[in-house]
């Protein structure tokens, strides 16, 4: 890549002048130069020599290259241009780019829906955000692993049993005789719910009916099975809708087996303790204080207790939501060995990963080597900065929000007069919610603003479909022609950079765990591709070498467009 043989060639040239410490290039926001390098000012001062200078030692040390020309700027820049040979080099090196296979095998739970609820909101960062990482990871040559982790071992399904028992249908759905839909459940669910504030025999009989499924008695362990089943059906409906798939369509269930070894672990390593009745393991380490975030700028820094204990089985020996995820990570680490384990969830579950991980380092349970990743994300608001709420005021399930989302795009699309069918329509919500979603800094809130996000026109996912659809368009008016990448304008040059700033911004995300500088890549890179569009003819070009090239600046941002949205699951439409 141009910016590690930037970087080779300049510490090449600081060794010769018997400077060890390390100089880095960042592509650069000024527009006198492609790239810069800024170390000068740092390496000057350790060094005690002034920054100019220092630049111009370097500089002189380079030999002339056919690909870059270096300049120096004052206070003590060393500014960075491509020659016509240099892009011509590096749209190459885009074009035929191939990442390494890694070593690392990396586990990423996410989605992560309860069967028996709706599915709401907060759930579709987890699945847009994942999904990404996954697929991103997998781009970078990472073996990966991906498990949707249901909540399907809890009480909503024992609140669902309950209510249709007191209905007096429970027999007739467990013999078959009336068939059992969604429907049934997404009614029944809201219902008990309701029912179990007011009525505490109710709730008692569900907790019952819970641990009877758990304890895997019949009938009810079986009709378990079938609720598992006909949720699990309907969630994978909304994985089609998001683009989302997994590996592993595992959940707290699956740890069942494994609860009763991974606390005798605890147990016998003396890591646990009793505790008013429940079995807890400390985690928290000697002296530690947890910061309390701040409210103001310049506000005291305050800080809570230690780290709290974390709670392995309760006091009427029922399991816990955390046993699971440890039991999960136990088996986890025996079937798939994966060297780094990561979930996805807002940021409400951050302290109990703490727990979790602690405990699991502590126990063994994840040997030392073992990477543990919990990525945060902010709420996703409505325009008041609070919750999303339905017009009436409700809670927003996922699919309501997706439709809400694609009645925008449908009106948008009429404004504009654009046959669409129902294939077309789904694409482009996608894109805007995926593209609005990933575009935030993951652990920020945001807000969901649907007119905008939707909006065919700036840093939206149907601005970005839009672009490729104008490329397809273009490239399928045209016969064959021969791949030319001695790009000659300013215009076509600045797409070419732009086009490595995207593939560079595969690795920021990398290190950040998150999307954002991908979809900010994407953006500019479209952004750069209309001005060249505006400013050149391209299918009217007259000459056939100029055409040519032109043309191969389609293909190549094309197909970058195309590899970008793949990794953000971005579905882009033939025509738009
Ligand atoms: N079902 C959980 C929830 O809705 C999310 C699961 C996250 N993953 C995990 N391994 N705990 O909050």
């Amino acid at each position: 890549m141009t910016k590690e043989n930037l970087e080779k060639l300049l510490n090449d040239a600081a060794k010769k002048c018997g400077i060890s410490e390390s100089f880095s290039v960042v592509f650069s926001n000024m527009p006198v130069c492609d790239f810069q390098c800024n170390s000068c000012f740092s390496v000057g001062k350790i060094l005690k020599i002034n920054p100019f200078d220092l630049a111009e030692k370097i500089v002189e040390k380079i030999k002339s290259n056919e690909c870059f020309e270096f300049a120096v700027a004052r206070p003590g820049f060393i500014n960075i241009n491509l020659t016509e040979k240099g892009v011509e080099k590096l749209a190459r090196e885009i074009f035929e780019v191939k990442y390494p296979k890694q070593s690392e095998h990396i586990f990423i739970d996410y989605g992560g829906p309860n069967l028996g609820k709706a599915m709401h909101i907060g759930h579709m960062r987890s699945f847009n955000i994942g999904e990404a990482l996954k697929r991103l990871y997998r781009k970078l040559g990472y073996k990966v692993t991906s498990d949707i982790f249901f909540g399907d071992w809890g009480l909503p399904l024992g609140l669902i049993m309950a209510m249709l028992e007191k209905e007096g249908t429970l027999d007739k759905y467990i013999s078959g005789q009336l068939p059992l839909t969604i429907e049934v459940m997404n009614r029944a669910y809201p219902q008990a719910n309701k029912l179990k504030e007011l009525d505490s025999s109710f709730n008692a009989r569900a907790q019952t009916l819970t641990l009877a499924f758990q304890n895997k008695t019949q009938p009810y362990y079986d009709f378990w099975k079938k609720l598992r089943e006909v949720s699990v059906a309907e969630v994978k409906k909304v994985c089609k809708l998001l683009n989302a798939d997994f590996d592993l369509w595992k959940g707290e269930s699956d740890a069942n087996d494994y609860i009763d070894t991974v606390v005798k672990i605890f147990k016998e390593k003396g890591l646990a303790r009793q505790s008013e009745g429940a079995l807890v393991v400390d985690v928290a380490e000697p002296g530690e204080q947890i910061p309390i975030p701040k409210k103001t700028e310049d506000e005291v820094q305050r800080y809570e207790n230690p780290m709290p204990p974390l709670i392995i089985q309760k006091s009427n020996g029922g399991d816990l939501y955390a046993t699971s995820d440890i039991a999960t990570i136990y088996y986890r680490n025996k079937l798939y060995n994966p060297d780094i384990i990561q979930y996805l969830t807002d940021v409400r579950q951050s302290q109990r990963f703490v727990q979790i991980f602690r405990a699991c380092k502590k126990s063994g349970i994840s040997p030392s080597t073992q990477q543990l990743w919990h990525t945060a994300f902010g709420t996703m608001n409505g325009k008041d900065g609070k919750a999303f709420k339905t017009r009436s005021g409700g809670n927003v399930s996922l699919l309501e929000l997706f439709e809400m989302v694609q009645d925008k795009v449908e009106e948008k699309l009429k404004q504009n007069n654009v046959d669409f069918d129902a294939g077309l329509k789904r694409k482009i919500a996608n894109s805007a919610i995926k593209f609005a979603d990933l575009s935030n800094v993951v652990e920020k809130d945001y807000i969901f603003d649907i007119d905008k996000f939707t909006s065919f026109e700036g840093k939206t996912g149907p601005y970005i479909l839009y672009t490729a659809c104008r490329i397809k368009s273009i490239l399928s008016k045209t016969q064959q022609f021969d791949l030319n990448f001695n790009f000659y304008s300013k215009e076509q040059k600045n797409v070419v950079i732009n086009l490595a700033r995207l593939q560079q911004s595969y690795k920021s995300a990398f290190y950040e765990r998150g999307l954002s500088s991908i979809c900010h890549a994407l953006f500019e890179l479209t952004r750069a591709f209309s001005t060249f569009y505006n400013y050149e003819k391209i299918l009217a070009e007259d000459d056939k070498g100029k055409r040519d090239i032109k043309l191969s600046l389609c293909k190549l941002t094309l197909k970058e467009i195309i590899s970008a949205c793949d990794t953000l699951a971005i579905e882009i439409p033939d025509k738009m």
